[in-house]
């Protein structure tokens, strides 16, 4: 099947997608797009996050054909005018990327709970992330993260 969809700004088309495809794998594997993580393939763990028309999801469990007609925005498309989003800067800047396979995610996930909470606390961040397993940083690294891209977002 044919599917149309706005990937980071772009309109594409995309030809010969089978009926399981996942958003993922259209993502990854079809449009060149590897910044999105397939770490478990479940739902399970986070890495595959990106944001389908402004909402985060979990790109492996939404099928390919649903996101027909639709916005997707992925890790990549969060920088912009060739600088990286504060997000992604607050991440490396404080630390919070070890082997990185559940950086992608957990940034698109902190991008959308600050747009929707610019001040957040410590127990928001937490349950803003409890979808998003990190086996390396132990979380701690990834807390004052989120916290450092607060404050960036609010001084913007
Ligand atoms: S790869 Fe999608 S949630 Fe783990
Ligand atoms: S940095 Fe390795 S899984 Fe999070």
């Amino acid at each position: 099947m044919r599917v149309n969809v706005t990937v980071n700004g772009s309109a594409e088309t995309v030809d010969d997608v089978w009926e399981g495809e996942s958003l993922l794998y259209l993502l990854r594997e079809r449009m060149g797009l590897p910044g999105s993580k397939n770490a478990c393939e479940q739902g399970e763990c986070g890495s595959c996050t990106v944001y389908l028309d402004d909402v985060p999801v979990c790109a492996c469990l939404v099928a390919a054909g649903q996101a027909e007609g639709r916005r997707v925005r992925t890790v990549e498309g969060l920088a912009e005018g060739g600088r990286l989003d504060p997000v992604q800067e607050a991440f490396v800047e404080a630390g919070a990327v070890q082997c990185g396979f559940c950086t992608p995610g957990l940034v698109v996930q902190t991008h959308a709970l600050i747009a929707r909470d610019p001040d957040p606390s410590d127990a928001d961040i937490r349950e803003a992330l409890a979808g998003n397993l990190c086996r390396c940083t132990g979380y701690e690294k990834i807390l004052d993260a989120v916290r450092l891209a607060a404050r960036r977002k609010a001084t913007a």
